[in-house]
């Protein structure tokens, strides 16, 4: 496994559709390994491929309930709707408040290609929600109401950290 280089907002790789995959091999379980670790190494819920400069669906997703991994993600179901803070990784120290739909299905397939669904709710339904659109070059400040000042973020970040259990 091997650490990736992070993308950030600037460059306009971010803003292009990714491409679906269409081989399950090594080189794509590699890209799977290689961004949980560069996603556990910033400390990052999830991670899209675009972010690492790959422009395939693929995406990892953590956050507390152990890895997910989604090759060519869909959304197919929402219901409902929450607002909370959100940041990304390409953008590191901006963060604002999205509304996210409560609840999500997802349907994608594993590394090995194998199709399943995914419920998600909460936190998870956010991340899954956020790294979906990077896949079609969409990032979390083209649908936030409001950013937040370091100040406004620190209470919902201890929030945050303490349902983890950290
Ligand atoms: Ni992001």
């Amino acid at each position: 496994m091997a650490l990736r280089t992070i993308v950030t907002g600037k460059d306009p790789i971010l803003r292009k559709t990714s491409r679906p995959v269409e081989v399950f091999d090594q080189k794509l379980w590699t890209l799977l390994d290689d961004m949980a670790e560069t996603m556990y190494k910033n400390e990052g819920v999830g991670l899209a491929a675009v972010q690492v400069g790959i422009l395939k669906r693929v995406v990892t997703v953590n956050v507390g309930e152990g890895l997910i991994e989604l090759v060519n993600p869909e959304i197919i179901e929402s219901q409902g709707s929450q607002e909370d803070s959100e940041g990304c990784l390409s953008f590191p120290d901006e963060y604002g408040i999205v509304e996210r739909p409560a609840k999500v299905v997802v349907r994608a397939m594993d590394r090995n290609g194998n199709v399943r669904e995914i419920t998600g709710t909460g936190l998870l339904a956010r991340a899954f929600c956020h790294e979906i659109d990077h896949l079609d070059g969409i990032v979390f400040k083209d649908k936030v109401k409001e950013m937040l000042t370091p100040e406004e973020l620190r209470p919902r970040r201890k929030r945050f950290f303490e349902r983890r259990g950290e």
